[in-house]
């Protein structure tokens, strides 16, 4: 069975990612979606609502679970018996880093391979940091996540900002 996993911080997930997400869904028996949870970003959403809310957007794909991890990727594929790392390229500003990543894990784990799905067009300039942002000066988001998920960032900006009141 080939199993991808679509690691990321999905904070929170976006359009852009459901997309590489539907995607790489009929490439694969199984995909993973590896949602990081380190100390060191300090996030909007915990790992658990992240997972929640992924759950949630990718509940009509049956082939695609959910799971957090600490430590290395290369460690969370191998407890998952998987070989393939998925990410996805918007521009070629993401290239520097994404080679960096996919070459030193390739060093740590020569049996992973990463491979990288171009962006749809349409998503090309989106990213979690920006919708966030947006949602802080109370923009419009509705066109960059899904409606469940518009919702829990809006409500997530309303607590924060009540409480710095
Ligand atoms: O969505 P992001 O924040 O760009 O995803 C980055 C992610 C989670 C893929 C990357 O930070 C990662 O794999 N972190 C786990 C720790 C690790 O394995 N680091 C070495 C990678 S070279």
């Amino acid at each position: 069975m080939s199993t991808a996993v679509y690691p990321g911080s999905f904070d929170p997930v976006t359009l852009g990612h459901m997309d590489i997400i539907e995607r790489t869904s009929k490439m694969f028996d199984k995909v993973i979606i590896g949602v990081l949870n380190n100390n060191v970003k300090t996030p909007l959403f915990s790992a658990k609502e992240r997972v929640n809310m992924l759950e949630e957007v990718t509940a009509h794909l049956p082939n695609v679970e959910v799971q957090s991890f600490e430590g290395l990727l290369v460690d969370f594929l191998r407890r998952n018996d998987a070989r393939v790392i998925v990410r996805g390229l918007r521009a070629v500003t993401d290239f520097e880093y994404e080679l960096q990543m996919a070459q030193t894990n390739r060093v740590m784990a020569p049996e992973i391979d990463t491979i990288f799905l171009t962006t749809n067009l349409k998503y090309s300039y989106l990213s979690s940091s920006i919708v966030k942002e947006i949602a802080f000066y109370h923009g419009h988001i509705s066109q960059f996540l899904a409606p469940e998920i518009e919702k829990r960032v809006r409500d997530k900006v309303d607590e924060l900002t009540k409480g710095a009141v």
